[in-house]
């Protein structure tokens, strides 16, 4: 038996007649307060370096990190993400921790530039400063040493944190990593820093176009022992829950696309500050298929981001974040 129609008849498409009425009952809104730019930033190059796979973005040089980041600043982005290539890697990564290290020397020039006015977020991994270009360090068997690099990312994150990052961000899956820099940062005389910890990070394929960006793939083997498979998401509650344990302030889930039902859970379960990071090789799938003329570049861009805000995301972490933010 067909179902009668309500009568009245049911008009939800009132709601959508006028644009100031769609205007009026939007659930979600995307903000640039909204988002987080991710730079990168390379020792011993004289002029920033085009990224081919990621269309826009570049490894800059001290120089034009800190132009990019008065111009971020300008269009009303908060806080980026900052990642280094040093010019030398060796086994531990002692680049990462170096008082002169790349991005110790990118934090206390952009801090004096713009102060607390720009929230500074220092990623803090060792696959850019390892010369194997795993996240941690190794033992002689090659497989990574977890208590080990414990010790290795406190240093980074005291480096990190006297360079002047208000937030650093663990990126490297290693167990115990937010309670070994929380317990850093404190003895350091570094409380008031926060963890954004990378709670629920997958071992995923649509990395591709950091590694070009960031030169830290792993020269043998891959993440799997340590990032997270991507048909779990149960475990991602475990993992959260650990960090949160832990000391963390913030957590996020990694990518963010293909990972919605994952942050929509992390978001519900934990009530707690949380960020989605829009991976290189999700914006690249986007500035790929725009170049061709598959999709509408802003179009894609804005509704892809509003439906990471519309799963739970307080903040995205996106490459996009400056030509979205000059849209908003
Ligand atoms: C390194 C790191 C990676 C990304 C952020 N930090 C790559 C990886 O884990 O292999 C990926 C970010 C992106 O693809 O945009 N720990
Ligand atoms: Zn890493």
């Amino acid at each position: 038996m067909p179902v009668p129609p309500p009568f009245p008849i049911s008009r939800p498409r009132r709601l959508r007649g006028l644009p100031a009425v769609r205007d009026m009952v939007r659930e979600v809104t995307l903000d640039r307060r909204d988002l987080i730019a991710p730079l990168f930033v390379k020792q011993g190059i004289a002029e920033p370096a085009p990224i081919s796979s990621m269309p826009g973005q570049y490894q800059h040089t001290l120089d034009s990190l800190r132009k990019e980041a008065a111009e971020l600043a300008g269009v009303g982005v908060p806080a980026l993400l900052l990642f280094g290539v040093p010019g030398t890697k060796d086994g531990v990564g002692t680049q990462a921790f170096a008082e002169e290290g790349i991005v110790q020397q990118a934090l206390r020039a952009l801090r004096a530039d713009l102060g607390d006015d720009m929230i500074l977020i220092a990623d803090l991994c060792l696959c850019e400063y390892t010369d194997h270009g795993h996240c941690g360090t190794l033992r002689p068997d090659n497989s990574v040493d977890n208590d080990a690099t414990l010790d290795i990312y406190a240093r980074t994150a005291v480096a990190q944190a006297e360079a002047g990052a208000h937030i650093v961000a663990p990126s490297g899956m290693m167990d115990g990593q937010v309670a070994a820099i929380r317990r850093a940062l404190d003895d350091a005389g570094a409380a008031d820093r926060l963890i954004l910890a990378y709670a629920a990070k997958y071992a995923s394929s649509l990395y591709g176009p950091f590694r070009e960006a960031g030169e830290g793939a792993p020269q043998f083997g891959d993440r799997t022992g340590y990032q997270m498979d991507p048909a779990n998401s149960d475990e991602a509650l475990r993992e959260t829950a650990l960090d949160v344990a832990e000391g963390a302030d913030m957590v996020m889930v990694k990518p963010a696309h293909a990972y919605l039902d994952v942050l929509w859970r992390v978001k519900q379960e934990f009530r707690l500050p949380t960020a989605a990071y829009h991976v290189s090789g999700e914006f690249a799938m986007i500035k790929a298929a725009a170049e061709k003329g598959w999709i509408d570049h802003d179009r894609a861009m804005l509704e892809i981001l509003t439906g990471i805000r519309r799963a739970g995301a307080d903040t995205v972490i996106t490459y996009f974040a400056k030509d979205a933010a000059r849209l908003l």
